[in-house]
């Protein structure tokens, strides 16, 4: 029996209704701007989340440290939170592509206006000036969580006083948008830049797009273009992420409900749960080590990560239903170290 694997939700693989989205796509040479389905899948997501325009990347990666790349010079300063993926998970691209140094605040991947405030570097010849300030929603460290709505405002209004850009890492915007039901454009309204990624809970298997407005997404082209994320017939691509917009943006509360499902069974068990399950994340927290526990998990066939010493992911996605994920939580929850 194939294991039932919770590792992600970038491990789903095209559905059969998506791979013939694909091989049906119009398509022509998109670094000449003639890719009919990347035209329109760019349009309709710089419409959904509020913005004048929207360019096609390859991946998350890309769309953030090109966003990075565009806000800032070398040798400025960026806030963000603890845990967040352009710090801990982009091969140290902001430091090596964009020269920037990156100070983290807060903790569990939320943060204040405060903390914003004691990090803050002036514009003098001591320091690097803080420019920009990142934010990840939902937050992936931090268990799924989004962001609550007067704590994020706390921390725009701060940014916007200190004349600072703002950069929305939205890997799982989409997720927040349905855990919260409220609407992609306001959820992305106070940022300068967003980047959303289609090949998470929405089950594509390639793609991102960063949004902003026309000016600065005719620079990122740019970048795009310089850290070779030029690509040529990728309405290949771009139909799978229509395709995913279509059929798998509404049923991402279904990941939440299995996710939920996972954390209370997880918890009823002993295990620790350091941040609820707001979204499609649960990350637990065991008495004993996590690499034993992982490996006998991926021994009884159920696969997660381990994201700490004793710490655990859990991801809930499109590839697995609610009974696979009802017998994951029976695994994982026997196997709880006592
Ligand atoms: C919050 C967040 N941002 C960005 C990314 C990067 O996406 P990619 O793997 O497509 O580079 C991820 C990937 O998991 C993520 O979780």
């Amino acid at each position: 029996m194939l294991p039932i694997d919770l590792r992600s939700d970038t491990v789903t693989r095209p559905s059969a209704g998506m791979r013939a989205a694909m091989a049906a796509a119009d398509v022509g040479d998109d670094v000449y701007g003639e890719d009919p389905t990347v035209n329109a899948l760019q349009a309709r997501v710089a419409t959904l989340v509020g913005k004048p325009a929207a360019l096609f990347v390859p991946s998350g990666s890309m769309a953030n440290q090109t966003c990075i790349k565009a806000h800032t010079s070398p040798g400025d300063d960026v806030l963000c939170g603890d845990g967040a993926h352009v710090m801990l998970y982009e091969s140290g691209a902001a430091g090596a592509l964009s020269g920037v140094q990156l100070t983290v605040v807060g903790q569990g991947g939320l943060f204040d206006a405060e903390g914003c405030e004691a990090a803050f570097k002036p514009d003098n010849h001591h320091h690097a000036p803080t420019r920009l300030v990142c934010l990840e929603n939902t937050h992936n460290r931090g268990g799924g969580r989004v962001w609550p709505r007067a704590q994020l405002a706390g921390v725009v209004e701060w940014a916007r006083r200190r004349g600072l850009r703002l950069h929305l890492d939205g890997a799982r915007l989409w997720n927040a948008h349905v855990a919260t039901g409220v609407p992609l454009a306001e959820l992305a309204a106070p940022f300068d830049s967003v980047s959303v990624c289609l090949s998470k809970g929405l089950g594509a298997p390639v793609g991102s797009l960063l949004c902003g407005d026309v000016a600065f997404v005719h620079r990122a082209h740019r970048i795009r273009k310089m850290l070779g994320g030029g690509m040529r017939q990728a309405g290949v691509l771009a139909a799978a992420g229509l395709f995913a917009l279509d059929h798998n943006l509404a049923r991402l509360g279904d990941d939440h409900a299995r996710a939920k499902l996972l954390a209370e069974r997880l918890s009823a068990a002993g295990a620790g749960l350091p941040y609820g399950a707001e979204t499609n994340i649960v990350i637990f927290d065991l008495s004993g080590p996590a690499a034993p526990f992982v490996e006998a998990s991926r021994a009884a066939g159920v696969l997660v990560n381990a994201v700490g010493p004793s710490r655990v992911r859990a991801v809930t996605h499109l590839d697995v239903d609610r009974d696979a994920v009802t017998r994951a939580a029976e695994v994982l929850a026997g196997l709880l170290p006592r």
